[in-house]
């Protein structure tokens, strides 16, 4: 996810693009850059790796850069490390196109591959420079204006694109397209703006056209004219924008993890998408290889918080699907444990930032012995990615929240593909059982938006127990997995002391605390274990506790037993936690809300524990 923007008018530019750059730093924040024209003069492309303050610096605050035209990005990196040499924007040799643009275009490759036939040279590794040269072949070739070269490259290019593009030819103007990425136009007084989110724009103006999927536009100073992807004018009319700054960054939501869930399916889809073409999964990105697969010995899986909730649930995942010997820790207790690891096995570390200073220990730890590591994060270039052998990015796009969601689910869709794969080509499934699983996996994202309508009735209840003391979460396999990640949410937003319990456990002591009226959550997908999981909570239930069952539609006699029921879409019961984990954000958001505290920021907590 990163952020684009563009101006022209009869002010200078550079200071509007910094300033709307500003309002989309959430959007993505390791590199940025601007291109201005004067004129007809040549654009003067200025970039800055790091944080935006780095552009303001070598721009003066954009006082340096003299033109009333131009577009600037501020970089989440998904192809190519951030750098300043892959920071946007990017463009032709002989800066005929320049362009910005915030999308993943999946067919980059083969885009690349035919241009260099056609005598073209790269010069980053980026997806954008490859789309940006391939609208300039198009415009070269037939000659027919920016319009025409820009649908052109639009039919033949499989990916997703808010586009902002510069040609030299038309000095002044600005050309964009737009495919599953946001963008917004603007218009005020004889001045053309366009952004991928309202903050950017909102200081200069509220009427706001939203430019449809597979449109193109054309901003000039005071004009904007649309197209549709036959190059015919289509009209459009302004919306009036009621938002304030704070409430737009959030995209109207009230607290960034709130906008972060619903960011989720989306998540997952560009997670599972950048590894799975054509119905199989591709892992040459990654770098693991069909025979390294089949020679691994044993998984290690290490990480922390949340992180390692995923690796509790890829353990069931991995070790059944793939019949290999999976072991999950917590970095913590792995680095300093002095691990035996035999010289086949394979550590897997999984982590957001990337900067987990556990997490980076215990990959060195691996390494240290010898041992092969993949690392699964969602930070391009990040020091887990780069000193670990292999590496799998979620593409979650920033989290802003503390409390992680999308980048959680990512993480599972992740792993999910890599146990897919490994029961492949280990020989543990067939192709029907692949692909079966495969159609399982990418009907995920449309499932967790699904799980997304339950909200209200989810919101009344979390209001009914934000005043709980303890609160504990109960499952067994992969729902305790589940169950793990559901008491952290809540522990770490809502400052409620919860538990998470293998069910099977809980009579061995822990039992003793169930008292009247303690809510105990349990959660039953997996329908081998469901029986069991419900004489567990009868067994809580007769010592008084109040029972809130998660489990999947179908498995109606449940409201036998407990006394408030969530149900989620049915699916492979190897992925229901992408499933169940999505009422249980939920649950500990509104219970946070209902106590009043800072959701985004809870008390104690670092977005990334880079320390010991
Ligand atoms: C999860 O909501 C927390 N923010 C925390 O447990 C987090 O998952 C953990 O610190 C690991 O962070 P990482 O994924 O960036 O390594």
């Amino acid at each position: 996810m990163c952020g684009i923007v563009g101006f022209t008018g009869k002010q200078n530019a550079a200071p509007i693009l910094l300033e709307g750059l500003t309002r989309l730093e959430y959007r993505g924040y390791d590199s940025a850059g601007i291109a201005v024209r004067e004129g007809d003069k040549p654009p003067v492309i200025v970039k800055a790796k790091g944080r935006l303050k780095n552009l303001y610096e070598k721009t003066n605050d954009g006082m340096a850069v003299i033109g009333a035209c131009g577009i600037g990005h501020t970089r989440w990196a998904t192809h190519g490390e951030p750098s300043e040499n892959n920071a946007h924007p990017h463009c032709s040799d002989d800066l005929n196109v320049i362009g910005v643009h915030n999308g993943i275009i999946e067919s980059y490759q083969q885009i690349r591959e035919k241009l260099t036939r056609k005598g073209y040279r790269f010069h980053t590794e980026t997806d954008t420079e490859a789309l940006i040269k391939y609208i300039d072949y198009y415009y070269k070739k037939y000659n027919m204006g920016p319009i025409d070269a820009i649908a052109k490259t639009m039919v033949r290019i499989r990916g997703s694109y808010a586009l902002a593009v510069m040609f030299r030819d038309y000095p002044g103007e600005i050309f964009v397209a737009r495919k599953d990425s946001p963008m917004i136009l603007g218009m005020e007084d004889g001045e053309a703006y366009l952004a991928s989110d309202v903050p950017a724009i909102l200081k200069y103006t509220r009427n706001v056209y939203y430019i449809g999927n597979m449109e193109m536009a054309r901003l000039s100073p005071g004009k904007i004219t649309f197209f549709n992807l036959d190059g015919d004018e289509i009209e459009k009319e302004p919306t009036l924008i009621q938002w304030d700054t704070e409430a737009a960054e959030k995209g109207g939501f009230q607290h960034f993890m709130m906008k972060e869930i619903h960011e989720e399916p989306k998540a997952v889809r560009d997670t599972i998408h950048s590894v799975c073409h054509d119905g199989a999964i591709d892992l040459s990105a990654v770098g693991l290889t069909t025979e390294e697969i089949r020679n691994v010995d044993m998984i290690h899986f290490v990480a922390c918080g949340s992180a390692y909730h995923v690796g509790a649930a890829a353990q069931y995942v991995m070790e059944d699907l793939a019949r290999v010997r999976v072991r999950v820790e917590l970095a913590s207790e792995f680095r300093y444990r002095r691990p035996i690891l035999g010289k086949n096995d394979l550590v897997i570390a999984v982590s957001q930032s990337g900067e987990t200073a556990d997490t980076l220990a215990a990959i060195r730890e691996a390494k240290a012995q010898g041992i092969k590591t993949l690392a699964i994060v969602n930070v391009v270039g990040s020091t887990i990615a780069r000193e670990a052998d292999h590496v799998f990015y979620t593409l979650a796009g920033p989290e802003i929240s503390v409390a992680t969601t999308k980048a959680y689910s990512a993480q599972l869709a992740a792993v999910y593909l890599l146990a897919v794969q490994f029961a492949l080509d280990r020989g543990m499934v067939d192709g029907q059982t692949y692909d079966k699983l495969l159609g399982d996996i990418l009907r995920l994202p449309e499932q967790i938006e699904k799980t997304l309508e339950d909200k209200e009735r989810i919101q009344w209840f979390a209001a009914k127990f934000s005043g709980a003391k303890d609160i504990f979460f109960l499952g067994r396999g992969i729902d305790y997995a589940i169950a793990l990640e559901g008491s952290l949410k809540m522990k770490e937003i809502s400052y409620i002391h919860s538990e998470a319990y293998a069910a099977g456990e809980l009579k061995h002591g822990t039992i003793s605390l169930i008292e009247d009226g303690t809510l105990v959550v349990g959660v039953l997908t997996q329908e081998n274990l469901y029986e069991k999981m419900i004489s567990n909570l009868v067994e809580v239930k007769s010592r008084g506790a109040y029972l809130m069952g998660l489990t999947s539609y179908g498995n109606y006699d449940i409201e036998d037993t407990v006394d408030f029921t969530v149900y989620i879409p049915k699916t492979d019961p190897h992925f229901t936690a992408s499933l169940a984990v999505v009422p249980l954000q939920l649950m500990a958001y509104y219970v946070s809300v209902a106590r009043g505290l800072d959701v985004d920021k809870p008390r104690n907590l670092a977005k990334s524990v880079t320390v010991e």
